[in-house]
């Protein structure tokens, strides 16, 4: 599992960290940096998949731009990032850590990459891979074979682009030496289970064709559902019945998805709905809404990514009524529990917040400016020092409507910087 990734100079941080739990809750007022931390996830997942850099930053014909592009993936006016993940090895007593640095001008490259090995008990690391471009340097410890067959192979085999604009971790993944690599695999395989879904209901209501993993905007929903096996699209609908019942005021009493067309090809979303007793109205997606898309997004994600993936959801409750966080909520921590989904959400409603419970507290980030640099810090809500004192005075969700968080830390960075 990821358990936590780490920013220096991208976007609006200097430097942060970012702890990951299986569920992790992002919070912070609007520009204090949420959208900058997700890109990074996503920029990740784009290297680790095989996209140059230039791609995974700017976008091409299958890749949105990240925002700002290669101009604004490093805080101004660095011209050098680098992202750094640390992922799980056996045991808890293991980890490595991977971390990528790039330059930004005048092209986007990659100026290093490095994989090192943690050992805690014995206080012991040791570096298993690193690639300096600038040295023209790759060495590993341990795998100098291995080393020694990829670089023959990055001469041989004619890439078609220069390597240093492709993440290293694809390269092994191309070759037939990755199974003998534990640890590259663990990282490669836990960046490459990052989803980031960002629900567009307006997408959500045509026809799609039948596939098989959901796309980021929830636009092959219906094809996703249709497409499953009898016995699992049985039980995926049965259980976004179940949650969606509780949505609107009246009654969601069946979802389902159905192919079209002569060749089935194409899939659409329905559900009946009963507004007075006895009187049920089937629908199909064109007059769903908003708020019941986006949620049947969520389900259909949680219910269908790979176990173990991390599902990553910007303003979770975006469309959605207060009244109905507690649902969210509830529909979130169960389902990611049952399928093992790790989820990191952000969120401004204070409702959710308050309806995930105080269990939540633990694994609640806040992300906000600091007054004196500009820069976007995160800090862990339990680790707010008069967090028990805010508390008294109300509810967790409405401390952060008042910005009585961002509030305190600010008056703490104010006094450590006298
Ligand atoms: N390269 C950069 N250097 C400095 N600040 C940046 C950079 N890129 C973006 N920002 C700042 O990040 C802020 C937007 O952050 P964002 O993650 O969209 O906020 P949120 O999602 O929390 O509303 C803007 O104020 C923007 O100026
Ligand atoms: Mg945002």
């Amino acid at each position: 599992m990821l358990k936590q990734l780490i920013l220096e100079n991208w976007k609006s941080f200097a430097y942060a960290e970012l702890p990951l739990s299986p569920f992790t809750v992002i919070v912070g007022t609007n520009a204090s940096g949420k959208s900058n931390l997700v890109e990074a996830f996503i920029l990740l997942k784009r290297l680790v998949s095989g996209n140059t850099i230039d791609a995974s930053l700017a976008g091409d014909k299958t890749l949105t731009p990240i925002r700002g592009g290669i101009d604004w993936a490093a805080l101004k006016p660095e011209r050098e990032f680098t992202l750094k993940v640390l992922v799980d090895g056996e045991g808890n007593q293991v980890d490595y850590l991977y971390s990528v640095n790039v330059d930004t001008k005048p092209d986007a490259e990659i100026l290093a990459e490095k994989i090192i090995y943690r050992e805690y008990q014995r206080d012991k690391t040791k570096v298993v891979f690193e690639r300096d471009i600038i040295s023209g340097y790759i060495d590993s410890h341990d795998y100098k074979d291995i080393i020694l067959k990829i670089s023959t192979l990055y001469k041989n085999a004619r890439w078609t682009l220069p390597n240093h604009h492709k993440s290293i971790l694809n390269y092994f993944k191309n070759t037939y030496i990755l199974d003998n690599i534990t640890e590259v695999n663990l990282i490669i395989s836990s960046l490459e289970k990052i989803f980031v879904l960002n629900p567009v209901p307006e997408r959500m209501r045509g026809y799609s064709p039948i596939s098989k993993t959901l796309d980021s905007d929830g636009s092959n929903i219906a094809g996703v559902i249709a497409g499953l096996s009898t016995r699992v699209r049985d039980e995926v609908e049965e259980t976004l019945c179940e949650y969606a019942q509780g949505l609107p005021a009246g009654n969601i009493v069946k979802v389902w998805a159905e192919r079209i067309g002569r060749l089935g090809g194409d899939a659409m979303l329905y559900c009946e709905e009963e507004w007075t007793h006895g009187q049920i109205q089937e629908i199909d997606a064109r007059s769903m809404s908003d708020g019941t898309l986006r949620f049947l997004a969520i389900m259909t994600a949680l219910l269908t990514i790979p176990r173990h993936s991390r599902l990553i959801i910007e303003d979770v409750d975006s469309g959605l009524h207060p009244s109905r966080a507690e649902l969210l909520a509830r529909m979130l921590l169960e389902l990611g529990r049952q399928r093992e989904i790790n989820i990191l959400v952000t969120t401004h409603n204070p409702a959710l917040l308050d309806a995930f419970g105080m269990e939540i507290v633990p694994s609640v980030v806040v992300v906000h400016r600091d007054v004196n640099t500009g820069e976007s810090k995160l800090t862990r809500l339990k680790d707010i020092e008069n967090l028990p004192k805010l508390m008294v005075s109300g509810a967790l969700g409405q401390l952060t409507t008042e910005g009585a968080i961002e509030d305190s830390l600010a008056a703490n960075r104010i006094q450590d910087s006298r």
